[in-house]
């Protein structure tokens, strides 16, 4: 049999040819504007699938089929960084999440909100909000909130110890009201930034010197207490339902079926330190759960996963399993299927994302 050598020429030949292609390739970035279409629409929920989003400052869910971005963030380069650059509009009520770790062999890492252009390039676009994660020599660390509007820095503020470890993954999520940014890191309130500019533009939003596990956008002005059908009536096995917070006192979430029984009622109690889980089975409430522990802070935020299984739900706090509720309608007609109609959230609870992670389409 003939094997075709490799040719040391022609080795080389491709290898020039690869590092022209990549030269050539940013210098193009680097002229080229950069806009919407060079960069993705960031996602709108962390589902790995398909999700339908609480939206639209509505109790009608968006659905969104496929993600425009893979589940773990890919870095590109543009205009000559290396990072991760999205756009999204930023509304009133919607919360941007980041969780990530700053990379090895750098000592500041940084996330900015920009308003026309997808990377900060000199002349184009302003800064909402620059935030910057800096460690001094001696690795105690400072965090960096700054604007830059009609190219000027301005609305400078330095928090001198920064409660994050180097090195460390966080989770760092900004919070849009009115007038102004709530941000939190590690699900504690950190600080607030008043804008200097307002959400009403084109907006993206990059990070560099960062390696990001997770990052999305969304959320909405929620009207509590918060009720929704559940979409085409149903919350299938294996479809979870995935929800960002923030307690300030107790709360309920309920999942109501179609005979207005209640499948699972999980409360959230401070008073006690207990969640309690209960269900009503034609129309009579059973035995109280609340053995377990309790996961919850008043005032910090938290993400709560609840799954529906063929013979239980079962529910994640910030990704540790917590519990599982057997479902208590047992006889033929009320065995538990996959109908529900209605979720329900009622007490002191600051909604900042609802979404439902769909198993299959
Ligand atoms: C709701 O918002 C989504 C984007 O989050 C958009 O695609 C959709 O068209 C909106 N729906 C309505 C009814 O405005
Ligand atoms: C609560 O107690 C039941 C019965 O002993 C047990 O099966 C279950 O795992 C416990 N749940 C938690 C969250 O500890």
């Amino acid at each position: 049999m003939e094997t075709k050598q490799k040719s040391p020429h022609n080795e080389t030949m491709k290898w020039l040819e690869a590092s022209l292609l990549e030269a050539l390739f940013i210098a193009v970035l680097l002229t080229a504007p950069v806009d919407a279409e060079s960069v993705d629409r960031l996602d709108d929920h962390i589902c790995p699938g398909s999700a339908y989003v609480a939206s639209n400052n509505t109790n009608v869910w968006t659905f969104f089929k496929d993600r425009s971005g893979p589940l773990t963030p890919e870095m590109r380069y543009i205009n000559n960084v290396w990072g991760y650059a999205y756009w999204h509009p930023f509304q009133v009520g919607q919360t941007l999440y980041f969780r990530g770790k700053m990379q090895p062999g750098t000592h500041l890492f940084e996330f900015n909100i920009l308003a026309g252009a997808a990377v900060d390039t000199e002349g184009v676009g302003q800064t909402l909000l620059c935030m910057q994660f800096g460690y001094r020599p001696d690795w105690t660390g400072f965090i960096k909130l700054s604007s830059k509007k009609n190219g000027q820095w301005s609305n400078t503020v330095q928090i001198d110890k920064s409660p994050l470890l180097p090195r460390q993954f966080f989770d760092l999520s900004i919070y849009a009201m009115e007038d102004r940014f709530e941000i939190r890191l590690n699900k504690k309130f950190l600080v607030e930034y008043t804008y200097q500019i307002g959400l009403d533009y084109f907006l993206y939003q990059n990070a560099r010197k960062v390696d990001l596990d997770k990052v999305f956008i969304g959320g909405q002005i929620f009207q509590m207490p918060y009720s929704a059908a559940f979409p085409d009536g149903r919350f299938n096995f294996l479809d979870s339902i995935m929800l960002q917070a923030v307690a300030e006192k107790d709360f309920s979430i309920n999942i109501i079926n179609a005979r207005n029984d209640v499948a699972l009622k999980f409360s959230v109690n401070f008073a006690e330190k207990c969640v309690i889980r209960n269900a009503k089975v034609a129309g009579q409430w059973g035995e109280r759960e609340k053995n377990g522990t309790f996961p919850f802070t008043a005032g910090d935020e938290f993400e709560l996963q609840i799954f529906n299984t063929p013979l239980f739900f079962t529910y994640f706090v910030n990704g540790k399993h917590l519990g599982t509720f057997i479902h208590r309608a047992k006889s033929a007609e009320l065995y538990p299927i996959e109908y529900y109609s209605t979720l329900e959230i009622t007490g002191r609870v600051s909604l900042r994302h609802l979404s439902i992670c769909k198993a299959k389409v």
